[in-house]
C-alpha cells in the first residue's frame, strides 16, 4: 500500500496546526484558547475558483458557504443555502444546529445511546439528540462547530485541517484534512470538463483505535431559490435499492429494507423522478408523524467494482434553472435529506434574491421553507458500529496500525 503517503498525509500540516491548536488539557474545554487564531480569522471567506465554478468557504466547520455555477441561461447561480455573513453559522450553532455545509465528525449521523464497543472496550460519547437518547453529528461540539486551521490555499483549491485530542470523548487523538478544490479541466471522469467541485476528507487515528465517519453536509438548491420548495426538482439514486430502517426517531433498527417493500415505494429512486411524487406517501419516514426523506440510502456498486470506487451515486436537476447535479463517491451509502424540519423561520441569503431579481425574475423564495433545500451526505452506512452484523465495521473503526480513512466526492455540474 502507499505507507509513505500516509506518512506524508498525517505530517501535512501539523506546523500550521501547532501554532493554532490549544494544548491538550485546555483543547477539552469549549472556550477558546488564547493561544487560538483570533477569533475574525475563523469566519474569513476564502474564495476559490475555476472557469463556471467559483466556491466560499470557512475555517468554522470547514465550511462550503457557496456555490455559484451557471444555469440554463448562462446566468450564475448558488447552488447551496446558508448565510451570506460568515458569523450567522455561529449563531446558527447556537439557535438551530443546522449544520449548513459544514464538515460533520467525529462520527457522522446518529450513535444509538451514545454507546459504541471497540475491541470489547465500551465508551459513551455525549448523548445531544433527543433529550439524552442519541449522539447526533460528534456531540454537543462537532466537527462542524471546531475551528479548523488553514493548512493550504491556491486560487482553486483549499484545505482546512483538524486535530482532535479526545474531543467529545471518543477515544484517541485524531487529525483530519478537509480538501476542497474545484475544476473544469477534462479528464477521464469529467469527459465534457463540467464545472465540478471536488472533496477529500481524510482521518487518520494517531493514537488509538477509534471509529470515525466524516461528512460533508452540504444542503442544496439546485433551482436557486427560484421555488418555494424542491419538490419539483428530480432526483435518481441509480445504485439504492436497500436502505437502513429506523426507528421513531431515526435510529437503525437494525433492518435493511428494500426500497420498493415498504412505504409504497415512495423510497425507490432508481429511476428519476421528482422528490415530490411520492413524499406523501413518506409519513413516519423521518420520525413519528414525519414527511419527507431523512434515509440512508446504500449504495450498492456492481460486484465487477472495488467496493470503494468512485461511482455515480446521486444525480439531480432543477426544471427551473435547469442546474444538474451528479455525484460520485468512494462512499458506501448515502443520506437524504430533504429539509422536513425547514418551516421558514431562517431566510435565504439577500445574495440570492439579489442575483434572482438581476437575472429578470423575482426575487424567489426569501425564507427557507418545508422542502426548500436538501443534503446528500456520502458515508458509510450510518451506526454501523453498533450493528456489526452488517460487516461495516472494518471501514469504521481506525487506529494507528491503519490507513487514513477517506470519503471522497466529486460534485459535477451541468444543464438540462
Ligand atoms: C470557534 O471560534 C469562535 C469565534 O472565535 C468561538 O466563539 C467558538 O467557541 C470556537 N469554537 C470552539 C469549539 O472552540
Ligand atoms: C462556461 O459557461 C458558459 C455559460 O453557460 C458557457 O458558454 C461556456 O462554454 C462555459 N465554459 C466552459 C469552459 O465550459
Ligand atoms: C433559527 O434561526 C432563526 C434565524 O436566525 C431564528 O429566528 C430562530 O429563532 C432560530 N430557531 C431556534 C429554535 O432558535
Ligand atoms: C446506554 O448508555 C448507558 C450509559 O449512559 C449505559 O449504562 C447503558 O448500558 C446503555 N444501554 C445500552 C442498551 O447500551
Ligand atoms: C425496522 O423498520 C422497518 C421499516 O419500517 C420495518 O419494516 C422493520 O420490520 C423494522 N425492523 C425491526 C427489527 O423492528
Ligand atoms: C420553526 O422551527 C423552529 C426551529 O425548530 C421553531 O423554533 C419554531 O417554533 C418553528 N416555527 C413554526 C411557525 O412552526
Amino acid at each position: 500500500m502507499h505507507f509513505k503517503s500516509y506518512v506524508t498525509a498525517a505530517l501535512y500540516g501539523l506546523p500550521a496546526l501547532a501554532q493554532a491548536v490549544p494544548s491538550p488539557s485546555s483543547s477539552r474545554a469549549s472556550a477558546p484558547s488564547p493561544s487560538a487564531a483570533s477569533s475574525n480569522d475563523h469566519f474569513k471567506s476564502y474564495t476559490i475558483k475555476a472557469e463556471n465554478i467559483t466556491a466560499k468557504l470557512i475555517p468554522y466547520g470547514a465550511r462550503l458557504t457557496s456555490l455559484t455555477v451557471p444555469d440554463r441561461d448562462g446566468n450564475v447561480q448558488d447552488v447551496v443555502v446558508g448565510y451570506d455573513d460568515p458569523i450567522e453559522y455561529l449563531h446558527d450553532s447556537e439557535t438551530n444546529r443546522t449544520f449548513f455545509g459544514a464538515v460533520v465528525g467525529r462520527y457522522a449521523n446518529r450513535i444509538k445511546n451514545g454507546t459504541f464497543t471497540v475491541d470489547g472496550k465500551t465508551y459513551h460519547v455525549p448523548e445531544n439528540e433527543h433529550d439524552g437518547v442519541d449522539t447526533l453529528h460528534g456531540g454537543f461540539i462537532g466537527y462542524d462547530m471546531r475551528n479548523w486551521t488553514v493548512t493550504a490555499h491556491s486560487e482553486s483549491a483549499i484545505t482546512f485541517s483538524l486535530l482532535d485530542q479526545g474531543f467529545e470523548n471518543f477515544p484517541g487523538d485524531v487529525i483530519t484534512h478537509a480538501t476542497y478544490s474545484v475544476s473544469t479541466e477534462t479528464s477521464p471522469e469529467n469527459p465534457k470538463g463540467l464545472p465540478q467541485l471536488t472533496t477529500k476528507l481524510v482521518a487518520l487515528a494517531l493514537t488509538e483505535k477509534t471509529p470515525i465517519m466524516l461528512a460533508n453536509h452540504i444542503y442544496w438548491n439546485l433551482n436557486a431559490f427560484k421555488d418555494s420548495n424542491v419538490l419539483k426538482d428530480t432526483l435518481q439514486l441509480p445504485l439504492s435499492k436497500r436502505y437502513i430502517a429506523g426507528d421513531s426517531i431515526l435510529i437503525p433498527n437494525g433492518t435493511i429494507s428494500d426500497v420498493d417493500d415498504t412505504y409504497s415505494g415512495s423510497l425507490d429512486f432508481t429511476s428519476p423522478k421528482t422528490i415530490g411524487k411520492d413524499i406523501e406517501k413518506t409519513t413516519g419516514l423521518c420520525g413519528a408523524g414525519c414527511n419527507g426523506y431523512d434515509t440512508c440510502f446504500l449504495v450498492d456498486r456492481p460486484t465487477s467494482n472495488a467496493p470503494d470506487s468512485m461511482i455515480t451515486a446521486v444525480r439531480a436537476s432543477s426544471d427551473s434553472t435547469g442546474i444538474s447535479l451528479d455525484v460520485a463517491t468512494n462512499q458506501a451509502a448515502v443520506q437524504i435529506y430533504t429539509c422536513s424540519g425547514q418551516n421558514g423561520s431562517i431566510a435565504t441569503k439577500k445574495s440570492q434574491a439579489r442575483r434572482n431579481e438581476e437575472n429578470g425574475g423575482d426575487a424567489g423564495a426569501t425564507t427557507i421553507n418545508k422542502y426548500g433545500c436538501f443534503v446528500i451526505e456520502t458515508e458509510d452506512w450510518i451506526d454501523g458500529i453498533n450493528n456489526p452484523e452488517w460487516g461495516r465495521v472494518p471501514y469504521q473503526v481506525a487506529g494507528p496500525d491503519d490507513g487514513p480513512v477517506v470519503n471522497w466526492a466529486t460534485y459535477q455540474f451541468g444543464t438540462i
